[in-house]
C-alpha cells in the first residue's frame, strides 16, 4: 500500500474507532465521495454556464445549471412560492469564508462599515475579527456595552479592508437582546449586518433583524455554515424571507464536501456572481460541485427531514443531561445541533476537557464562550455537536448514553482522578454499534 493508501485508511479507522462530536463536522454518503472524486476535477471551466472561457465545458454547463437549481429548490423548500422564485445561488465559492467575501465584495467599498457578531460569543473570523494584545489594549477602541469596536490586529482580511463593529449576547442570559443590536445598529449606521457564528445555540430571529437592517437602510446577510441542513430539512427557521444574501458551507449539517454557496435575491446575482468570478476567483472546483449537487439530491427527501429533526432533538437531549448533571450549558439548551458549555468555574480548562474527552475518543474542540475571560486559545468552555452521531444512527437513548460518558470524565477531572479506561472502553463499543454510513 502506498503512503497516500495507507493515511487514507489510517483516517478512516481513527474516524471509525471515535465519535466525532465537532458541530462543524459530518461524514458523507459514499455517493457524495465518489461525484467529489470523479472526471469532473479535470476540467476548467473560468465563467458561467453558457458563457465560458473554455471549449468543452457542454457538461460542466449542465451540472452547474443543475447544482444551482437544486441549491435554491432544496434551501427555499420551507418558504412560500414568492421567496422560492425570488432567489439565486453561486455555486462556484470554494469555501465559506469566502462565501463571505464574495457578498461584502458585491455591495460593498472598502471603507464601508458592517456590523457583526462578535467572535468569543460565537462569531467567525471571516465577519472581520481583529483584536488587541494586552500591550496595545490603552489605546485600542475595545468594547462599550455589548458594542466591540476591534483592535489593532487586523486578523482576518474583512477587518483589514472594512470598518467593522460587533454585537455582544446580552450579559446575562448570553442570548441576543435585539433592542440593544437595534440601539446599535441606528448608532453605528452599518451598511451590511451580518447574522450567523459558530457557536451560538440558538435560533436567530431573522423577521427582527431584517426590521433592523431597513431602519438603517443597511443590507442583511445571514451566514447559515452550520444551519444549512437543518434549514433544507426544515428543523430551524428560515432566512429567505429575511434576507439579502444568505451563505453557507455544504459539509456540516447538509452532509456534502468540504464547500460552500452563496445565495443572493435576483436583483443582487449579477453582481454577486462577478464578485465570485471575475473578482476573487479563478475556474470553479466542479469535483466539488457535483458532490455538493449529490447532497441536495440527499437532502430532498423525508429521510432527510427526519436526520435534520433528529439531529436537533439530539442535541436538546445532550444538552438537558448536561444540564440536570449540573453543567453550565450556556443558555441552559439549544435549538439547533450544538451545546456550548463553560467549565472554568468548575476548575477545568475548556482545553483540558478536550483533550481528555479525545484520549477516550470522543472528538470535541475547546470553545471561547460568552464574556470570555481566556482566550481563543486558551477558552473556558467547549463545544458539542449531534451531526456525526445522527449520520451514524445514533437516537436519544445512544445520546443519553454518550451524555453520561461526558458528565462522567467531567466528574472525574473535576475530583482529580485520572483514570478513564472504562470510558474509553464504553465509547468503543458504541463506535462498534453506530458504524460509519458507507
Ligand atoms: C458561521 C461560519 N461562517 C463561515 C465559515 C467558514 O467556512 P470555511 O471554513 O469553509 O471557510 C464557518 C466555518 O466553520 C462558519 O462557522
Amino acid at each position: 500500500m502506498n503512503k497516500i493508501k495507507e493515511l487514507i485508511q489510517k483516517e478512516y479507522d481513527r474516524q471509525h474507532n471515535t465519535l466525532g462530536m465537532i458541530p462543524s463536522e459530518n461524514y458523507t454518503s459514499k455517493e457524495v465521495r465518489e461525484a467529489v472524486g470523479s472526471v469532473f476535477m479535470h476540467k476548467y471551466s473560468e465563467g458561467y454556464p453558457a458563457a465560458r472561457y473554455y471549449e468543452g465545458n457542454e457538461v460542466i454547463d449542465e451540472l452547474e445549471g443543475f447544482v444551482r437549481d437544486m441549491a435554491v429548490k432544496v434551501m427555499t423548500k420551507h418558504d412560500s412560492k414568492e421567496v422560492q422564485n425570488n432567489w439565486h445561488a453561486n455555486v462556484q465559492v470554494l469555501s465559506g469564508s469566502a462565501a463571505n467575501l464574495a457578498v461584502y465584495t458585491s455591495i460593498l467599498e472598502p471603507g464601508d462599515k458592517i456590523l457583526s457578531m462578535y467572535l468569543p460569543d460565537g462569531g467567525h473570523l471571516s465577519h472581520g475579527w481583529s483584536y488587541s494584545s494586552k500591550k496595545d489594549r490603552a489605546d485600542s477602541l475595545e468594547s462599550e456595552g455589548i458594542a466591540y469596536k476591534g483592535g489593532k490586529k487586523k486578523v482576518n482580511f474583512t477587518s483589514k479592508v472594512f470598518d467593522i463593529v460587533q454585537y455582544k449576547t446580552d450579559p446575562n442570559t448570553f442570548v441576543f437582546d435585539y433592542d440593544q443590536i437595534e440601539k446599535l445598529a441606528v448608532q453605528e449606521q452599518p451598511k451590511l449586518i451580518i447574522t450567523g457564528g459558530t457557536a451560538y445555540p440558538r435560533d436567530i430571529d431573522y423577521q427582527r433583524m431584517r426590521e433592523i437592517a431597513d431602519k438603517v437602510g443597511a443590507y442583511y446577510h445571514a451566514d447559515a455554515a452550520h444551519e444549512a441542513g437543518l434549514i433544507a430539512g426544515g428543523a430551524v427557521s428560515s432566512p429567505f424571507e429575511y434576507a439579502d444574501f444568505v451563505t453557507f458551507t455544504t459539509h456540516k449539517t447538509l452532509r456534502g464536501p468540504k464547500g460552500a454557496v452563496a445565495m443572493c435575491r435576483k436583483e443582487f446575482s449579477k453582481n454577486l456572481d462577478r464578485a465570485v468570478f471575475p473578482g476573487l476567483q479563478g475556474g470553479p472546483f466542479n469535483h466539488t460541485i457535483a458532490g455538493v449537487g449529490q447532497a441536495f439530491i440527499e437532502a430532498d427527501t423525508k429521510d432527510f427531514e427526519n436526520y435534520a429533526k433528529q439531529i436537533v432533538k439530539n442535541a436538546q437531549v445532550l444538552a438537558d443531561e448536561l444540564v440536570n448533571a449540573g453543567l453550565n450549558v450556556i443558555t441552559k439548551g439549544t435549538d439547533k445541533h450544538l451545546v456550548l458549555v463553560e467549565v472554568l468555574s468548575d476548575g477545568i480548562s475548556g482545553s483540558d476537557l478536550a483533550s481528555k474527552l479525545a484520549e477516550i475518543g470522543i472528538i470535541a474542540n475547546k470553545n471561547t464562550v460568552p464574556y470570555e475571560k481566556g482566550s481563543p486559545v486558551h477558552p473556558s468552555g467547549f463545544r458539542l455537536g449531534t451531526p456525526i452521531l445522527t449520520t451514524r444512527g445514533m437516537k436519544e437513548d445512544a445520546i443519553k448514553e454518550v451524555a453520561e460518558i461526558i458528565i462522567d470524565l467531567f466528574n472525574r477531572l473535576k475530583n482529580n482522578k485520572e483514570d478513564f479506561a472504562d470510558l474509553k472502553d464504553r465509547v468503543n463499543n458504541l463506535c462498534l454499534k453506530y458504524k460509519l454510513p458507507n
